[in-house]
């Protein structure tokens, strides 16, 4: 039977410990540690857990094999090395870290100490969204020629005020990092990270974040193909769509097929047995028994076990922080990066973050709110 911890008990702390109690003949949660152990304590009694709680994750990291991550960003890397020294497995909430560097260090541990770490990359555990990536990889309708993600979302002034948010230097960045990871993740999911990045950063409405509200990017891989990133958090209605253009059709999340012929002057008109060839693949193929948190937890729990291979794991989470850096290197300096960012790059560790462009100073700070509810990708797709 694993023994779970789950630290840093705030708003995704119920889907890490929803998903564990999903499968009790595999993993106990056994305890739950939180700076204020006041939050400790009220997830130990929401859910019944009977878990030890504590302030400081480290007195409790012996008596565990599993550490779920779940803390703001800045914290994840030195946690996840504590943790994986202390011979835990560990799944670490996205983002990874807030820099190459810390990702190359939790890796290189793994590797050494055997542990399996998995990054949170829930998407990809949603049926709709696997079958989709699963058509389009299949190449069965050529080459993706060009894909799209709209990572759009809605967050009100407020969700700044949160001490953690809004601070290059916490936060590690605004919605690229904490936001459109969920849709570059997937992104890199089918076509891996491309050759170059030019993208533009904007702070249009959060006058209580130092960090970007909005971002626009251009990725152009080896193989000619091409990708664009737009992350907003001042989308109403977060209209949020992830599409590829392959040679002989088209397929977007939420599901949507195209497909057009051609007439002799190339204009197009509806290839309509096309269209339902890739409504046809797409439906053809199977749905999962476990989605989002759940359906990572339960291949998280299968690696470790030897029973599965990891699905998100560390190179997936370091691979979206390579092209997040990658945009946030072009936005400060206005100039197109080319991909990998090397270790003797400034932008590999975190310095660059002490002297990042505020586009405005932090004025308001709570410690949390009172009101813990929190959207997903959960009913979207
Ligand atoms: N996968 C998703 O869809 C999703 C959604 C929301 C948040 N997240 C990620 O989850 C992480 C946490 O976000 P949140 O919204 O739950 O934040 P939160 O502020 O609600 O909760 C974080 C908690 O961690 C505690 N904490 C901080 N440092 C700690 C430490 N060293 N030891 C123990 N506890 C510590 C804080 O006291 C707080 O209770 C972030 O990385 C965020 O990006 C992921």
């Amino acid at each position: 039977m694993l023994r779970v911890m789950i630290i840093g008990c705030g708003a995704i702390a119920p889907a890490h410990v929803e998903g564990y109690l999903k499968f009790p003949g595999m993993c106990r949660i056994t305890a739950l540690a939180n700076r204020s152990i006041s939050r400790a304590d009220e997830l130990n009694s929401r859910y019944g857990l009977g878990a030890k709680t504590v302030s400081d994750y480290r007195d409790a990291l012996g008596n565990v094999d599993i550490v779920s991550i779940c803390t703001p960003p800045r914290e994840h890397a030195s946690i996840a090395l504590d943790a994986i020294d202390a011979g835990c497995h560990a799944l670490i909430e996205k983002p990874m870290a807030t820099s190459l560097d810390e990702c190359d260090a939790i890796i290189a541990s793994s590797k050494k100490e055997n542990r399996v770490v998995s990054v949170v990359a829930q998407s990809r555990f949603i049926s709709g969204i696997r079958n989709a990536i699963s058509v389009a990889r299949s190449g069965r309708f050529g080459r993706v020629l060009y894909a799209r993600a709209n990572s759009v979302w809605y967050r009100g002034g407020s969700y700044y005020d949160l001490s953690w948010r809004g601070r290059w230097e916490v936060e590690g960045g605004g919605c690229t990092l904490n936001h459109s990871i969920h849709h570059i993740d997937l992104l890199l999911w089918l076509k891996g990270l491309p050759k170059s990045v030019i993208s533009v950063l904007a702070n249009l409405s959060h006058d209580n974040s130092e960090e970007e509200d909005f971002s626009s990017s251009i990725l152009t891989y080896c193989d000619g193909s091409v990708a664009e990133i737009t992350s907003s958090l001042v989308s109403h209605g977060e209209p949020q769509c992830l599409s590829f253009q392959m040679e002989r059709g088209g397929i977007a999340i939420p599901f949507a097929a195209h497909a057009s012929a051609t007439r002799d002057n190339g204009f197009p008109y509806p290839d309509e047995t096309r269209r339902r060839e890739i409504e046809a693949a797409f439906a053809e193929l199977p749905t999962l028994t476990h989605e989002n948190h759940d359906g990572q937890i339960a291949n998280f729990l299968a690696a470790i076990n030897g029973d599965e291979g990891l699905i998100a794991d560390a190179s997936d989470g370091r691979n979206c922080i390579e092209l997040i850096t990658g945009i946030y290197k072009s936005g400060v300096g206005h100039s197109s990066v080319t991909l990998p960012i090397d270790c003797g790059d400034e932008f590999y560790g975190n310095r660059w973050r002490a002297s990042a462009p505020h586009f405005n100073e932090k004025k308001n700070d709570v410690a949390h709110f009172d009101d813990m509810t929190i959207t997903d990708f959960k009913g979207k797709f």
